[in-house]
């Protein structure tokens, strides 16, 4: 028999102590939002705020201030959360005892409440998601079936959909529980998904790379999801790995309404379960221009490296850029649709690598890509676009161009990398889904329109 935690039909949800601290915290916020909602939605709903151009309707809603989207926002100069950039978070969140980077479950529970954790909130916190870290043995069994000529993408996608039987929040909306108080069963399915995400990670890692699978992992119930991770996927010595793992999960956690998370959110306002949303949120991020461009940073290198070699001079680089782009390329990891400055989320890749002695190539083997190479051509390639693809809006680089590389420098696969920013974004839109209910946003549905009748218009 399953655990009470899986029961498919909760009836009332008893929360643990440290859990009601993060309701209590998210409670304190909700009468003053709650009250601004009603006042833009009643005395202010005429109001004008922005003058539409066909512009803003051909060019994919660019530029239109139309969804809310609490916990973050993209500005040209960098991400805000909750009004804060990444470096003033930095000074003002608690760390992981033994951590130099922030801590994502510190960032997270900034997001649910926009206030700073106690060290000792983010303690229970972290206790809590430990707490709920396991997975329904037919999901053990399910993502064991899954073939490996799938990618681990696809498995961690087909994973959440599966898990979706299991979510509180579609039992409540079967019940008939109240629009008013189904925030606080998507805030225990955000919980659920969050904690066990470690477990879907390093099942499919386990899967794919040959670990015995059938050995349970003592989970450390005191420790935060990174280092838990780090012990499903037998890296629990590597305190890099750990590092790197809360660095990828901060970064990637929440910018707005981008592509994966808008995408997550359109599900989400059909009161789809957050676990649907996750997986539908994973399939979005597989595009060129979004997620995908990570991978494709990193093949991007490889392919430079085979065929210049690890350190070629500049003009050999611009030659090489030059043909790409003449050929009609895109070229990863550079451009950004809100941004206007190379990314700052950058700058703490490469303090990263500065801190931390990047590993020799396993094997003594060759390296097929250089974090240096990568570093030099963020100079030279924002001068190519300049000049060649003046159409760029912003030439600087973004995350994207080193981020994936750094992971596979520290021993993460490949393959596997795209995980790890998927994990990241799936936790910080559960933070934005509970806003959504809290607020009781509508289901989104913008009005289409045919080029005829947009035409016609004017
Ligand atoms: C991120 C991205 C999708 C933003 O697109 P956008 O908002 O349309 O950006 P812009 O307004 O600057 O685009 C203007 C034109 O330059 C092109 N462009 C932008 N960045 C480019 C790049 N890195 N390589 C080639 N062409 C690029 C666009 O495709 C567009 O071409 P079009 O007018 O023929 O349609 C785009 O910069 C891109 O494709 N970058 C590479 C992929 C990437 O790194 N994605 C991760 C982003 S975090």
């Amino acid at each position: 028999m399953e655990p009470a935690q899986e029961s498919i039909r909760p009836v009332s949800i008893q929360l643990p102590v440290s859990t009601q601290t993060l309701v209590q915290a998210i409670g304190a916020r909700i009468p003053a939002r709650r009250r601004l909602a009603e006042r833009l939605s009643t005395v202010h709903a005429k109001r004008v705020v922005h003058q539409m151009t066909v512009e803003n309707v051909m060019g994919g809603m660019r530029g239109m201030p139309s969804i809310i989207w609490e916990i973050s926002e993209t500005h040209p100069t960098g991400v805000r959360y909750h009004g804060k950039s990444l470096d003033e978070l930095e000074a003002a969140l608690p760390k992981w005892p033994g951590s130099a980077q922030i801590s994502p479950e510190a960032l997270l529970w900034f997001l649910y409440t926009a206030s700073i954790p106690t060290q000792a909130e983010l303690k229970y916190f972290a206790e809590d998601l430990m707490r709920r870290c396991q997975l329904p043995r037919e999901i053990e069994d399910f993502i064991d079936s899954l073939p490996t000529t799938l990618s681990p993408l696809t498995h961690m996608q087909m994973t959440y959909s599966a898990l979706a039987k299991y979510s509180k929040l579609a039992a409540a909306v079967d019940n008939g529980v109240s629009k008013a108080n189904l925030w606080t069963y998507a805030l225990e399915d955000a919980l659920d998904i969050t904690s066990r995400s470690i477990l879907v990670i390093s099942r499919i890692h386990n899967n794919f790379y040959g670990k015995d699978r059938k050995i349970k992992p003592r989970l450390d119930m005191s420790g935060d999801l990174a280092k838990n991770l780090a012990i499903c996927m037998g890296r629990s010595d590597d305190f890099t790995f750990i590092e790197l793992t809360r660095l990828a999960w901060v970064l990637h956690q929440d910018h707005g309404a981008n592509v994966s998370a808008h995408t997550m959110r359109l599900v989400s306002s059909a009161l789809g379960d957050p676990y649907s949303a996750i997986s539908a949120g994973i399939t979005a991020g597989t595009g060129a221009l979004h997620a995908m461009a990570i991978e494709n940073s990193l093949a991007y290198n490889k392919k430079m490296v085979e065929s210049l070699g690890l350190n070629p001079s500049r003009e050999d680089i611009e030659a090489y850029i030059l043909r790409d782009i003449q050929a009609g390329a895109v070229l990863p990891g550079y451009g950004h649709a809100v941004l206007r400055v190379a990314d700052p989320r950058l700058a703490w890749v490469r303090r990263f690598i500065k801190e931390y002695p990047v590993p020799p190539p396993a094997n003594g083997k060759a390296p097929t890509t250089s974090l240096d190479l990568i570093q030099r051509m963020h100079d030279i390639v924002p001068d190519q676009i300049r000049t060649y693809l003046p159409k760029v809006k912003n030439p600087a680089p973004n995350v994207d161009a080193l981020s994936g590389s750094t992971m596979l420098a520290y021993g993460i696969e490949a393959d596997f990398i795209l995980m790890f920013m998927a994990n990241g974004r799936g936790m910080g839109f559960l933070c934005q889904s509970i806003w959504d209910k809290v607020l009781a946003l509508p289901i989104e549905r913008p009005q289409s329109i045919t080029m005829d009748r947009l035409l016609a218009k004017l």
